[in-house]
């Protein structure tokens, strides 16, 4: 941030000494707006996303989105962000952003936003030790992740996949009494193992649309998931035992890793099912692989998998989906609704919008870092001087912008007026902007005074 001003302040000055002076205030307007242009926070996007939050990030800032075909190679993102001075960084689940990616952004960059709920792949402790901080997109998914988990239950339950895959073979010769028999949810036991957002939606689901009893564990208990599907917490062990789907909606994190292994999978019923759309390592998969093709569960319906985006980490074990009937898979598409990705996009967008704005984003991963940090106190010493003058509560800088719009020659009145050096001497004590400092001193009627301040802070807000 400071290095941004200090830049910001050389261009100005720039502009200011080699054509300003020639004709200082008929180019005032044109210069501010090449400064706007060139000011405008820069946005990388890693990777096409649904254009709500696109659309809304170029109104006030300059986005690249990289046109890569798939994911963007680490090469090519280090490249793009060792070519300009990126402001925020939107990237997805596939970018792993570490100390090298973010030595390449360097100190301009304020934010990671990733486009998922997860952040498995961003080292935090990084981001905060640089003061970038980081934002997910919770909620907008919880839904489209709670819906096609109960899609995934059924596909393996009532063994549509393998169904279809039957049928389209051309052996549907006749209706057959005891084809593809499979199992109801009615009055069944589901085990929500991680109660947060999404396992609750899924206990909801289950619980008023299917009749189903819901156990739950985690680390600690939530009355929320009590209230909304009559869940009763439960040990681990109790669960797993008394459970005909177990449903896995824990982050990937060191404590989860491998937390469904051999031992947990043999605790399981012989006829239940395991889904999983959390994160694959959840799952230990060659104890996932053993248990299917021992049949010592019923079956598993996997979204995410532990070597991501390879199906198993052994290729030798690939055979397992052409061979084993009771797995059902679908590619990390969980969340793939036009209404989640949208929202994805709309809120990592405003994450983006607020941190810039010098505002707390509105779901931020590294909670210790605090945007005032990074913002250095530019709103609360403009809010104070306002306040202090005319009464204006502003909070942030959106609320500046707006309050300079609504000023007039005579707002400024009182304090340029009567001492022109007061004010200048705020501008330089408080805001520390030496081009405002420069202007006010040029400024040569009370009205040329306020005017400049004016499009000055306008400029500065922008570039923030
Ligand atoms: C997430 O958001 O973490 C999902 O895995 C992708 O939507």
């Amino acid at each position: 941030m400071v290095k941004k001003n200090v830049n910001k302040d050389f261009l100005y000055n720039i502009f200011s000494t080699k054509i300003l002076t020639k004709n200082l205030y008929t180019h005032r307007q044109h210069l501010i707006k090449i400064e706007v242009m060139l000011l405008r926070p820069k946005v990388l996007v890693t990777r096409k996303i649904p254009d709500r939050g696109i659309n809304f990030l170029k109104t006030q800032c300059d986005v690249d989105v990289s046109q890569q075909n798939g994911s963007i190679s680490r090469k090519e993102l280090l490249k793009k962000l060792k070519s300009k001075k990126y402001d925020a960084l939107l990237c997805l689940l596939t970018d792993k952003i570490d100390d090298e990616i973010l030595d390449a952004a360097g100190s301009n960059l304020k934010i990671v936003a990733n486009y998922a709920v997860g952040f498995d792949n961003i080292d935090l402790k990084a981001c905060t030790e640089r003061g970038v901080i980081v934002t997910n997109t919770p909620n907008v998914l919880n839904q489209a992740v709670a819906e096609h988990t109960v899609a995934l239950m059924m596909a393996i339950a009532r063994r549509i996949p393998e169904a279809d895959k039957w049928a389209r073979k051309g052996n549907y010769k006749g209706w057959d009494p005891n084809g593809f028999i499979g199992t109801e949810f009615n009055g069944k036991t589901l085990g929500i193992i991680g109660a947060g957002r999404i396992g609750t939606v899924v206990a909801r689901i289950c619980n008023k649309g299917f009749n189903m009893k819901v156990l739950y564990h985690d680390i600690n208990k939530n009355p929320f998931i009590e209230q909304e599907a009559n869940a009763r917490f439960a040990d681990m062990a109790t669960l797993l035992r008394e459970s005909d789907f177990v449903s896995l909606h824990v982050p990937a994190l060191e404590s989860t890793k491998h937390m469904i292994n051999h031992k947990e999978l043999a605790m399981m019923k012989k006829t239940a099912y395991l889904i999983n759309t959390a994160r694959g390592p959840v799952i230990q998969e060659d104890a996932l692989l053993h248990a299917l093709e021992n049949k010592t569960i019923a079956g598993a319906a996997l979204d995410v998998f532990e070597c991501e985006p390879k199906l198993v980490c052994h290729p030798n074990e690939y055979q397992i989906f052409t061979h084993l009937d009771n797995i059902v898979i679908s590619p990390h598409i969980a969340s793939a609704t036009i209404e989640a990705r949208q929202g994805m996009s709309e809120l990592a967008a405003k994450n983006i919008i607020a941190v810039l704005n010098g505002e707390m984003p509105i779901t931020q991963v590294n909670t210790d870092l605090k945007v005032n940090a990074i913002k250095k106190g530019i709103v609360t010493d403009a809010a104070n001087y306002f306040y202090a003058r005319n009464g204006m509560v502003v909070k942030n800088l959106t609320e500046l912008q707006s309050a300079l719009e609504k000023m007039d020659d005579s707002t400024f009145n009182f304090h340029v007026n009567a001492n022109k050096n007061d004010f200048v001497n705020w501008i330089r004590n408080t805001i520390k902007d030496q081009v405002a400092v420069a202007l006010l001193e040029k400024a040569k009627t009370r009205s040329q005074a306020v005017n400049a301040i004016k499009h000055r802070l306008k400029v500065m807000i922008v570039a923030y």
